[in-house]
């Protein structure tokens, strides 16, 4: 039986029908579906509509519902089901009789694919926030073991200072506390309940709002049935913040391509997350990376497909929020598998230290420390920045660093430079040089790794506490 068959005459142009049907894809929410269907049960019950006989034997087949669909994955073969919530009706009236359609009794449609997909955006987001803690903590190792290691830092793709390798790390580190925290933002806004919402007016039995909220550990019912029917700011919200991450991590994987390249050499690719050629035998390429890359377009095709959909929608269910869903299922699971496989390729990809430092020692990106150099002995720094720019120049030309040219040589471009020039020269003093919060001196950079990790252990004990 239809959910909605009683005033129609004719029956359903036949390709109308299979094309208009969420079931193929909603079916994702069959936990969330039956979750809120047990919670409206007890609603009913407690308004005197359904008896607490009635009450158990819905709530007995529900239970047997989800266990069937875990065994036997047949059981979601169902042709005749328009969306899930059709699809449980069905199934609860073939288990228990005529008494499971009496579920339905005050509630609507609207209201549950709108409580069902704030279910399915709460559980996606603190999986993402587990899987993102999970990164960190492998960038946090991976920038512990780094050690001192300098890499040269490029500002234009040009080389331009030192910087420590663990430092390098850090700045993917605090892309990635950002997505937390956007994400336990949209928690909030996603985790309120518009069970009680109906069609669109509220429901028509006086069914207990905030005991249905409670039950699935909802902070609150929604307030505004209008709104609630039709609100798909969460998934949007959602949706955008795994665009965020997605561009965090297709810049990750560019910088990983380069310097994998022989014309980098910084880093090794690991073989058990590349590819070969079928053509060119000596390949290795980094299909992880070249995909992650890729991922990102997918996630902003589904971002973007939200935000035309929802353009322009009148108050308040329209049927055009069904196309909502794929691009939100699409978005979490592309991101979702994404992210442990990322986590795997920083742990097991090879940094070439040596070739790093020697890059961090050649084109002269000690020149700023030079110009500080003359500048805390009383040069102006533009003139300074000058002097030392002539003296790069001169590098240029015969082919060499600037602590390699003499004393002599350093004081015709000015007269400021004495012995102890050499040693601020040095990878290891331009690095302790740049000494403030935040920046690549050691020290800094140290702390900068407790207070990671102190960071990281808060947020995961709160998601912990969410699960
Ligand atoms: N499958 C529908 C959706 O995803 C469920 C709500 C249907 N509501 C209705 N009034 N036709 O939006």
């Amino acid at each position: 039986m239809k959910m909605w068959s009683g005033r129609f005459r004719q029956p359903l142009d036949r390709d109308f029908e299979r094309w208009q049907r969420s079931f193929p894809f909603d079916q994702r929410l069959l936990a969330q579906e039956v979750a809120a269907s047990r919670v409206h049960a007890q609603a009913l019950q407690k308004t005197g509509i359904i008896s607490a006989n009635e009450l158990n034997a819905i709530t007995e087949g529900l239970a047997q519902m989800v266990e069937k669909a875990a065994v036997s994955p047949g059981f979601l073969d169902d042709d005749g089901a328009e969306d899930v919530h059709h699809f449980v009706e069905k199934k609860l009236v073939e288990l228990i009789g005529e008494t499971g359609y009496k579920l339905h009794s005050g509630r609507s449609r609207n209201e549950q694919i709108a409580t069902d997909l704030r279910l399915y955006v709460r559980h996606a987001t603190d999986q993402a926030r587990s899987e993102i803690g999970d990164l960190i903590a492998v960038l946090l190792v991976r920038a512990e073991q780094a050690g001192g290691a300098a890499m040269p830092a490029y500002t234009h793709l040009q080389r331009a200072e030192p910087v420590l390798v663990a430092h390098w790390l850090l700045a993917y580190v605090e892309m990635l506390f950002r997505d937390l925290e956007r994400l336990a933002d949209c928690r909030k806004r996603t985790n309120l309940c518009p069970l009680g919402s109906g069609a669109v007016a509220g429901a028509t039995l006086p069914l207990d709002r905030r005991s249905m909220a409670e039950q699935l550990a909802f902070e609150a019912p929604t307030s505004n049935s209008l709104d609630a029917t039709t609100d798909r700011d969460f998934v949007l919200e959602f949706v955008h913040v795994l665009l965020h991450l997605s561009l965090h991590l297709s810049r990750w994987a560019e910088e990983m391509l380069l310097f994998s390249t022989q014309e980098y050499g910084f880093v090794t690719l690991p073989e058990k997350y590349s590819t070969g050629s079928s053509a060119m035998p000596q390949k290795q390429n980094a299909d992880l990376l070249e995909l992650a890359r890729g991922k990102a377009g997918r996630i902003a095709g589904d971002f973007n497909t939200l935000v035309l959909v929802l353009k322009g929608l009148p108050l308040a269910y329209n049927k055009d929020l069904q196309e909502t869903q794929e691009p939100l299922f699409d978005a979490a699971e592309t991101m979702l598998s994404l992210l442990p496989l990322v986590a795997g390729w920083i742990q097991e990809v090879k940094f070439n230290y040596t070739r790093m430092q020697e890059a961090a020692q050649s084109g002269s990106l000690n020149a700023w420390a030079a110009a500080t150099y003359l500048a805390e002995r009383g040069v102006a720094f533009r003139l300074a920045h000058e002097r030392v720019g002539n003296a790069v120049r001169l590098c240029l030309e015969k082919g060499c660093e600037l602590q390699e040219l003499t004393l002599e040589e350093l004081r015709q471009f000015s007269p400021e430079f004495e012995q102890d020039i050499y040693t601020r020269l040095s990878v290891e003093s331009v690095l302790a040089l740049h000494d403030v919060q935040g920046g690549t001196a050691p020290a800094r950079v140290k702390q900068a790794i407790a207070e990671g990790k102190r960071k990281l252990a808060a947020i995961r004990e709160e998601v912990h506490a969410h699960a």
